[in-house]
């Protein structure tokens, strides 16, 4: 059981005297840290502030170890088989632009698919663009009904008439604009009866649901800290060991090789060193360490099923306004996502912040999507687990009571 008066207390982003009054539904882009967060990256650069894997000393030794804890914790958290199964980044775009660089434009063809959805996030559609161009590589989409539900039974049709073409699957768990979940591990099951592999663009998911990668089975997983109570600049990816072994690395340079020599010569390290060329960033990931042991405190159990119920809640209150058009009624996930009927969203967001009510209006960077669900601007609101239902309530009596008059006014 999550004790939300209990939890809001550990963020200072709510304690402080400038939120007093302001409701912040927009954890889809990034979540609040705990104090603990914050704690443990101001005492890295007050206590023990060195760089990893580099210094003849303890102060290095000390946080190259602890750098190392938070790799293994990050494997514990997603039941990875190890800790080498862990590439850290700089955030979900980075590791999904690693992986269709490292793997897509290494192992790809111009006999080959790569098959995804509309409702993918800029991040996990552009960089497989780069490698259609670069490949040839075609790209085909699953059909997504008009909530942006994904079609299992079209999908499997799809895998079965073009089985040996698709080598490569890739989609959001959880759509950034929607919140739906989609059932990954029947998609990868079917993938690879089918001979693809699965990229799992888990920024969503990973946060809000329990996401265990030998049970999904899914090949690579890339996620943020920052939309999981970490900091920014940090992300993971997950990588099957025998993929990892075999991609390019998509930076090359200190820390991440063996040796070199003057002829050129490249001896890279093993994964997951071959992929983290340069200084990381070191106060992030022990931060993120903090993000992680608190959510586990917490238990993923709890944060997902109570993270739905309030979820749930949302949508039902919503379900009552004769004012709002609903994209996602069925969703199930964090995110509510609407327009105030007659009402430009933007001009919407800006009345709600006037009401001290923090939502993201617009396309959400998931362009395509936008043709899907028959609109072009929408408001989402996101939730997190220091969320309240008497926030909703409030939230929801400012929609009710929005005019276009309102709007406007706030938005000049
Ligand atoms: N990807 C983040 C979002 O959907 C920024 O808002």
């Amino acid at each position: 059981m999550l004790d939300r008066e209990k939890i809001r207390k550990d963020f200072p982003m709510i304690q402080s005297e400038e939120s007093k009054g302001r409701i912040y539904l927009d954890s889809a882009a990034t979540s609040f840290k705990p104090k603990c967060v914050i704690d443990k990256v101001t005492e890295y650069y007050t206590k023990e502030n060195a760089n990893i894997h580099r210094g003849d000393y303890d102060l290095s030794y000390q946080v190259s170890s602890e750098y190392e804890q938070v790799r293994k914790l990050c494997a514990k958290f997603l039941n990875a088989p190890s800790e080498k199964n862990i590439v850290f980044t700089n955030g979900a775009s980075s590791s999904l632009n690693l992986v269709a660089y490292g793997y897509g434009q290494k192992f790809l063809t111009s006999e080959d698919i790569i098959l995804s959805t509309e409702a993918e996030h800029a991040s996990n559609i552009l960089p497989w663009f780069k490698v259609s161009e670069v490949t040839g590589a075609k790209i085909e989409y699953v059909p997504l009904d008009h909530e942006g539900v994904f079609d299992l039974e079209a999908y499997k049709k799809i895998l079965r008439e073009a089985a040996g073409k698709i080598k490569v699957v890739t989609l959001a768990q959880v759509s950034n604009v929607l919140g739906n979940i989609i059932p990954l591990k029947e998609i990868v099951r079917y993938a690879h009866e089918n001979g693809a592999i699965v990229c799992c663009d888990g920024a969503q998911s990973v946060p809000h649901i329990k996401v265990d990668v030998q049970d999904l089975d899914v090949d690579f997983l890339c996620f943020s800290a920052h939309k999981m109570l970490g900091p920014s600049g940090v992300g993971v990816l997950y990588g099957r060991y025998e993929l990892l072994e075999k991609m390019d690395p998509f930076m090359l340079g200190g820390g991440s090789n063996a040796r070199f020599d003057i002829c050129g010569n490249i001896l890279l390290k093993d994964p997951p060193f071959k992929f983290e060329a340069g200084t990381p960033c070191v106060e992030g990931v022990l931060g993120f360490g903090e993000a992680l042991k608190y959510l586990m405190d917490l238990g993923m159990e709890n944060v997902e099923a109570e993270g739905k119920e309030l979820h749930k809640y949302f949508l039902d209150e919503m379900a009552k306004l004769d004012n709002v058009t609903v994209y996602n009624p069925k969703s199930e996930t964090s995110i509510v996502t609407f327009n105030i009927n007659g009402i430009f969203a933007q001009d919407a967001a800006a009345y709600l912040n006037s009401q001290g009510i923090a939502v993201r209006s617009g396309n959400h960077c998931a362009k395509i999507l936008l043709n899907v669900i028959g609109a072009s601007e929408t408001i989402r609101a996101s939730l997190y687990l220091y969320n309240t239902k008497e926030e909703i309530d409030r939230t929801i009596a400012v929609i009710k009571e929005a005019t276009l008059e309102k709007c406007i006014g706030a938005a000049i």
